[in-house]
């Protein structure tokens, strides 16, 4: 049996992780701190000086926040009382007890950078007239209008796809299957994390830019992913066929994995899709509740015919039961996906109800393989570490040093072209597991 390689940490000086503990998640919450200050007027007055003491106080817990990561101090117990507190508090005993000094630049990078958008949240929750505030909105708003004319260009294409599917032969069909699967994985470019922030909306046609981008998918399991979702012709039995896609990321990526998800459901491969996002502001871009609903109510409302038709469907399709939008406390603890079945028993059953789990972008794929220094040709099955509520499939543009399941000598050539192959959101994975084929 192999030994589980370290998590990635900032305490290794030069790394992925020690530089964005350094640069990039300061940088996010001075960020948090200009945005909180330049909406005063607009969010927090209104609750008069109750509001504006709020605005006052969230900043000093932000600015507090920063200096704590900069100086490398302690982490600190969460102490707003909320639902998921205790769990926090019970990681971290569990990490002082493992490893004695826990602190931003000594414990797992994983952990460190869940946590601040957990004290983000505390410093926004324990200022009750503002506790609705989500620091992260005019980012994620701004990218999705930033990226309308990818979205129209999808729903024109989607509109055509489902226009024609009664025509369409088995190979057509998979046709379009890998491209609106590409797409969904192409989309996870445009978070706004790694850019600290800054824009990162999709620009060029999300549909011609496929062929230049296949050659840096280096892991293209997709023929697994539509066998998962093939049912052999049982007459008189109709199981339904559902897949979950735990989301990543709203603005233009949350288009495509809609788009997608629209797709399966309209083209009779797939009967119910259950979306699961964040349910609280995470990673600066993340999908939560209320961006779900935005989303949809932006798409619906658009003065586009394709796009509005698009947003008018997927509104049905919630109304009907069809797709579902779900969270859950776990996907915003910073725990490894190993221990989901464990410490989260009813959501890692909610995930056996389906056929097929979309994992969508980097900090999940972090999550599935634990965060770890793990050889490039370790397969993936080893690396999730005895997770597999259901066949899974990871949809991920590499940003974070973590990659397994590449053929022998593949990582290394990687790494002398381009040392930077892993963190430059330049290369992708489709990578496919389940649990059935062990
Ligand atoms: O630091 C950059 C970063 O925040 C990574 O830590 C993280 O894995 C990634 O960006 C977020 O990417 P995604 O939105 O694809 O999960
Ligand atoms: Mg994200």
């Amino acid at each position: 049996v192999h030994g589980v390689p370290p998590s990635l940490s900032a305490k290794v000086v030069g790394s992925f992780a020690y530089l964005t503990v350094r640069d990039r998640l300061p940088t996010i919450l001075t960020k948090v701190i200009d945005t909180i200050h330049r909406n005063k007027n607009k969010f927090f007055e209104e609750y008069g000086e109750e509001g504006i003491e709020a605005e006052k106080q969230t900043i000093s817990l932000l600015s507090k926040l920063r200096n704590e990561l900069q100086t490398d101090k302690p982490i600190l117990a969460v102490t707003d009382g909320l639902q998921d507190t205790e769990s926090w508090n019970q990681y971290l005993q569990r990490h002082q007890r493992l490893q004695g000094d826990v602190s931003w630049f000594k414990s797992p990078w994983l952990y460190v950078e869940c946590y601040m958008y957990r004290r983000i949240q505390e410093a926004v929750w324990l200022n009750p007239p503002i506790s609705d505030y989500d620091v992260f909105n005019e980012g994620k708003t701004q990218s999705f209008f930033e990226s309308q004319q990818a979205v129209m260009t999808l729903c024109t294409y989607l509109e055509n796809v489902n226009k024609s599917l009664a025509e369409l032969s088995k190979n057509q069909l998979l046709e379009h299957f890998n491209k609106l699967l590409q797409v969904s994985l192409w989309g996870n470019k445009c978070d706004l994390s790694i850019s600290a922030g800054q824009d990162n909306s999709q620009k060029m046609s999300p549909i011609d830019s496929l062929n230049s981008l296949q050659p840096f998918i280096l892991v293209d399991d997709s023929s697994m992913v539509w066998t998962s979702l093939q049912r052999p012709g049982q007459p008189g039995k109709t199981t339904a066929v559902r897949v979950d896609v735990v989301l990543d990321n709203a603005g233009f990526e949350l288009v495509t994995d809609l788009v997608f998800a629209d797709f399966l459901v309209s083209s009779g491969l797939v009967h119910e899709v259950h979306f699961h996002g964040k349910s609280f502001p995470w990673f600066v871009s993340d999908v939560t509740a209320k961006d779900f609903q935005w989303t949809i109510r932006q798409t619906m409302a658009a003065n586009h015919k394709w796009m509005s038709k698009s947003g008018v469907q997927w509104q049905s399709y919630l109304k009907e039961g069809v797709w579902f939008y779900h969270d859950h406390p776990f996907w915003t603890q910073p725990h490894e996906f190993c221990d989901m079945a464990a410490d989260a028993p009813d959501l890692y059953a909610t995930l056996q109800g389906a056929d097929l789990v979309l994992f969508k972008g980097d900090l999940n794929y972090r999550k599935l393989t634990s965060d770890r220094e793990w050889d490039h040709t370790v397969s993936f099955g080893t690396a999730l570490r005895g997770f597999g509520p259901a066949p899974l499939c990871s949809l991920r543009t590499l940003k974070a040093n973590v990659q397994v399941g590449l053929q022998q000598g593949h990582g290394e050539k990687l790494t002398s072209q381009e040392p930077d192959w892993m963190t430059s959101g330049k290369y992708a994975v489709i990578q496919f597991y389940s649990p059935k084929s062990e």
